[in-house]
């Protein structure tokens, strides 16, 4: 999110200074080369490098910005948020700061709980700098950005929020982001902005998580398909309005869809933290902790689907996908890793495929697992398939491939839909259908 902030902002023609303390990470920017994979960086990162700097001197560039971001990670902890990472950014801001002259901004674009901005980093930026508001604004920008389309998100955003405490810190965050003139900002205070991250990030978890509540229970009917359910439910014109007798389909509606649950750097993390404020402060969140519940249990529910359909022993299963959505080398909390996890627990083997997480799966797992370079050759000697990630790629292998490949009674299992369009075959389950 950093990076892409840095490399979006340059590219509107302001000057960008990196600041990381993994000197590798800062060479490799230096070079033109990216720390992770997402489309369309590095080309973008290349065209921009006269305008961006990397040094790992926290103080000369703090000193050289009129506008300083915060974009470190924010994990979760198992119990709460873990702020250090952020603390001790402020520390070194603040430190930075003791010598130097004329106003600074400081933003936070982590993700972080209401009243982080304020409680926790204005605090220690003032603290040791020793400076006051008049020579320190305090801002909370939150990211809007998703994973593998990250660049596209920063070019055309939905929306700029821009949480300050001042009108001196809105027009300095305006002329940051003057390259957007078509862009609605949301001005508010940086609590709201801080909450407004968490509740767009936990509702979109909430769909999710409905989606697959329903789609259990349209899984014990007669002929019900979840997502003929969901069609219906998305014609609302609340949902879907009819403009000039076109219906406009809302991007949500890709939420509602039964699967094997959400993943990723953001979701999981961001609405454990927010339940974990929730109960803090005394509010109970019922929602949150079910929807975390229900996205829990999902993935063991596909997991013994895969067996109830499988008649006879399973000795391998094969994932074909671990990273935890297409167009990212990003494994966190991915489902495809986890149902992995759990068949390993169950003492059944496991072969993996994916198309750019490859490296990131051989680092977690080791040789406890079996990777492929090719999905049909992935599957040849599993029981179970499971497709795990929608990579287009996966589209191309036609059922005639897969009945080639399948072993003698192996079944293959759709966990999100993604041969939803194909007709039914003895050996394809799809979750969220009754069958
Ligand atoms: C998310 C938010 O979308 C983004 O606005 C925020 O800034 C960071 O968190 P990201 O985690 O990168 O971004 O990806 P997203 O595409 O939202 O996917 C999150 C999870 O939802 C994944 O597990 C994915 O499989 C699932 N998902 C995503 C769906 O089920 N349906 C979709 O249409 C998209």
């Amino acid at each position: 999110m950093g990076l892409v902030t840095a490399v979006g902002l340059a590219n509107t023609g302001k000057d960008v200074i990196c600041i990381d303390n993994n000197p590798e990470k800062i060479e490799q920017i230096k070079k033109g080369h990216l720390p992770i994979y997402e489309p369309g960086l590095e080309e973008l990162l290349i065209k921009n490098l006269a305008r961006i700097e990397a040094t790992s001197d926290s103080k000369a560039a703090v000193w050289d910005s009129d506008v300083i971001f915060i974009a470190v990670g924010t994990p979760f902890n198992g119990e709460q948020i873990d702020l250090s990472y952020l603390k001790q950014a402020a520390k070194e801001i603040g430190n930075a700061l003791k010598q130097s002259n004329g106003y600074k901004t400081i933003v936070v674009k982590s993700t972080v709980i209401p009243g982080t901005t304020l409680d926790v980093v204005r605090p220690i930026v003032l603290r040791q700098s020793g400076k006051t508001d008049d020579e320190i604004g305090f801002a909370m920008n939150p990211e809007f950005l998703r994973e593998g389309n990250a660049v596209e998100d920063f070019m055309f955003p939905d929306r700029i929020v821009l949480g300050v405490t001042s009108g001196r810190v809105e027009n300095t965050l305006r002329a940051v982001y003057s390259g957007f003139t078509r862009t609605e900002i949301l001005i508010t205070n940086p609590t709201t902005a801080e909450m407004i991250k968490y509740t767009a990030n936990s509702f979109l978890a909430l769909t999710i998580s409905y989606a697959n509540e329903i789609a259990r229970i349209c899984e014990k009917l007669i002929e019900v398909d979840s997502e003929e359910v969901f069609r219906g439910v998305i014609m609302d014109k609340r949902i879907s309005p009819i403009i000039n007798g076109k219906r406009i389909t809302p991007g949500i509606a890709s939420y509602l869809r039964a699967g094997i649950g959400f993943g990723g750097s953001c979701f999981p993390k961001d609405v454990k933290a927010l339940e974990a404020y929730s109960n803090s402060i005394k509010v109970d969140g019922k929602l949150l902790s079910g929807l975390l519940y229900i996205n829990e249990t999902q993935l063991m529910h596909v997991f013994q689907t895969g067996l109830e359909k499988h008649k006879g022993k399973v000795k391998q299963i094969t994932i074909l996908g671990t990273a935890f959505k297409p167009d990212t080398d990003d494994i966190r909390e991915s489902p495809g890793i986890r149902l992995a996890e759990l068949a390993l627990e169950n003492s059944i083997n496991v072969a993996v495929h994916d198309y750019i997480a490859i490296n990131n799966t051989k680092k977690h797992f080791g040789d406890k697992v079996e990777y492929f370079e090719e999905p049909l050759e992935a599957i040849r000697t599993s029981d179970i398939v499971f497709v795990t990630t929608i990579w287009p790629q996966y589209q191309l292998i036609t059922d005639e491939d897969f009945e080639k490949n399948l072993k003698k009674d192996a079944i293959l299992v759709d966990t999100r839909s993604h041969f939803k369009e194909r007709s039914d075959k003895p050996w394809r389950y799809r979750i969220g259908v009754s069958r």
